[in-house]
């Protein structure tokens, strides 16, 4: 029997009535904190999805991936000095058990913050109206709240502190919604750490690990040491091809391939890729979970861009198109996720707070199956410990304490707007600035990267160089007037194969507006001058 369609099941979860009513309520998520417990969540206390998910009856259950886990993985055994924390919660317990120091000598009496109300986001304003909040070391004692200093301050459990978790469960039910029943958050210390922790549960020396043929290069650089061989799975706009996987794995030769058997891991980045930019539009997401059920693969997918999904570029001329008038119109303007297809828990989803709040923070979540996050919190317990709890209380009180899941909401549809404004100011300033001979691009639906292709068969010196010192040429060319982009190549998933392609990714919101316009103009003055164009103020030609 062929396994369920992703998409017939979709149709049967209640992700369906979320297209009649507001998803914030549909869910359960306020109806279940009003009935819940108030939360204690005291030094290291134990907590768990489970508490704050609805129970999905009627959900199937993950499958089990017994099958793909390394050796070292099964191996982990619990931490017995975390898991004797379970005990601190028994009323009138004198701990002389751990390692916990007193948080009598933790030298921070309180700290405070200031934060943006929602919806009055802008600098300008939070200096005005924005609201300071205030944490002591022991609030919770005074009855000034449910997470104070001295639990941030001290160790914590690897799922991170119930506070947090309860709020990353929630947005995630409310976002994604997931089709399965056991599912199942752990708070981590951003996705480039988590992803370290996934390739050590699911990778062995020798491992082929499949991608897009354009990757993040830190994703393919954790994992090379490890001993893993990347596959770039052929690419267009919308990211990896379906059908080009597919082809791979039924194509696989062991014999061509160290003897290694077809590979099962998939890492992608589905929203915003780094470094294309590409998009997985529904359908993409789709085919793709639908080969991954053919070829029963588990996927990595890595999201930091997801609420970087911006409003479709519309061009110089049109007018723009209105923002979402609803947090549920927004929340329907975002593709699909992968975890809200995945209904047999084949996905572990990768979360983080870089680009939505800062990446000083480093803090994220993951959501995968209850026995892939098990196995991920064994191994964290014994490397992170915790994610960090100045910021994890901070976040708190900006995420749950000023902003609550509404606020949240409000600040990403902020984020999305101020991300158009600067994708549509790079498209102009390239629409204006770049030899269309040679550079062209597809505006970017999300992310922060526009992906620019070269058309390197006008190189002057076409068949007697390579793409790679085509590629160097505009790079150097670009830096000596005083831009900066990153080459393409270095993001090859196979560092061994050039492509015969050249791309050059730039950034459009780091830099001020301003500065990206002067930049882009550099960067256009620098392809005229490397393949002998005439330069745009129609001065003769640089040679
Ligand atoms: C695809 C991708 N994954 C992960 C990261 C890093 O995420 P974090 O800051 O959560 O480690 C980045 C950032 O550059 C990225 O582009």
């Amino acid at each position: 029997m062929s396994p369920p369609a992703a998409v017939d099941m979709q149709s049967a979860t209640d992700t369906q009535l979320a297209t009649f009513a507001d998803r914030l309520s549909v869910n359960g998520v306020p109806s279940r904190r009003s009935r819940a417990p108030k939360l204690s969540g005291g030094i290291a206390a134990h907590t768990s999805s489970d508490m704050f998910k609805s129970p999905g009856r009627g959900k199937p259950r993950a499958k089990r991936w017994d099958h793909r886990l390394t050796e070292e993985s099964k191996a982990r055994q619990p931490s017995s000095l975390k898991g004797a924390t379970k005990y601190l919660a028994k009323p009138g317990l004198i701990s002389l058990g751990g390692g916990l120091p007193s948080s009598q000598y933790f030298p921070i009496e309180y700290i405070e913050a200031k934060f943006p109300q929602a919806p009055h986001f802008s600098e300008q304003e939070t200096q005005e109206s924005g609201i300071v909040k205030r944490t002591g070391k022991y609030d919770i004692a005074e009855g000034n709240g449910i997470y104070d200093l001295h639990v941030a301050l001290n160790y914590g459990l690897a799922a991170g502190s119930a506070q947090m978790l309860r709020y990353v469960t929630e947005h995630t039910e409310i976002v994604h919604h997931p089709p399965y029943q056991d599912w199942a958050c752990c708070m981590t210390i951003g996705n480039t750490s988590a992803l370290d922790l996934a390739y050590r549960m699911f990778v062995t020396r020798g491992d082929y690990i499949l991608t897009e043929a354009y990757t993040f290069s830190s994703a393919a650089e954790a994992a090379r040491p490890l001993g893993a061989n990347w596959i770039g799975i052929a690419m267009d706009k919308e990211g990896l091809l379906p059908s080009s996987l597919d082809s791979v794995l039924t194509n696989w030769d062991p014999a061509a391939h160290n003897g290694k058997p077809r590979p099962w891991l998939l890492y992608i980045v589905p929203t915003g890729q780094n470094p294309t930019a590409a998009t997985q539009s529904l359908k993409r997401r789709k085919d793709i979970y639908r080969m991954a059920q053919k070829h029963d693969l588990y996927i990595l997918e890595d999201e930091p861009y997801y609420f970087l999904q911006m409003q479709p570029y519309t061009g110089h001329d049109a007018p723009n198109v209105p923002p979402p008038a609803s947090h549920d119109a927004f929340l329907k303007t975002l593709v699909p996720s992968l975890l809200s297809l995945d209904i047999d828990g084949r996905v572990l989803r990768l979360d983080s707070f870089s680009k939505v709040i800062a990446p000083g923070m480093r803090t994220g979540w993951i959501t995968a199956s209850e026995q892939i996050v098990e196995r991920f919190m064994r191994h964290g317990e014994v490397s992170v410990q915790n994610p960090s709890g100045p910021s994890q209380i901070i976040l708190f009180k900006l995420l749950e304490e000023t902003w609550g899941h509404a606020g949240y909401l409000d600040w990403l549809i902020n984020l999305r707007l101020e991300y158009t404004k600067r994708r549509d100011n790079i498209c102009y300033a390239c629409e204006k600035y770049l030899p269309k001979e040679v550079a062209t691009w597809d505006a970017p639906m999300a992310g922060m990267f526009h992906w620019i292709k070269i058309d390197w068969s006008k190189h002057p010196a076409y068949g007697k160089t390579s793409v790679l010192e085509v590629e160097d040429e505009i790079f150097q060319a670009a830096i000596e007037r005083g831009a900066l982009t990153s080459k393409g190549s270095w993001f090859r998933a196979n560092l061994d194969d050039p492509g015969d392609e050249v791309f050059l990714r730039t950034n459009f919101a780091s830099a001020p507006m301003e500065k990206v316009q002067e930049g882009v103009r550099r960067f256009g003055d620098a392809l005229r001058a490397v393949f002998h164009l005439k330069q745009a103020n129609g001065v003769a030609k640089e040679e």
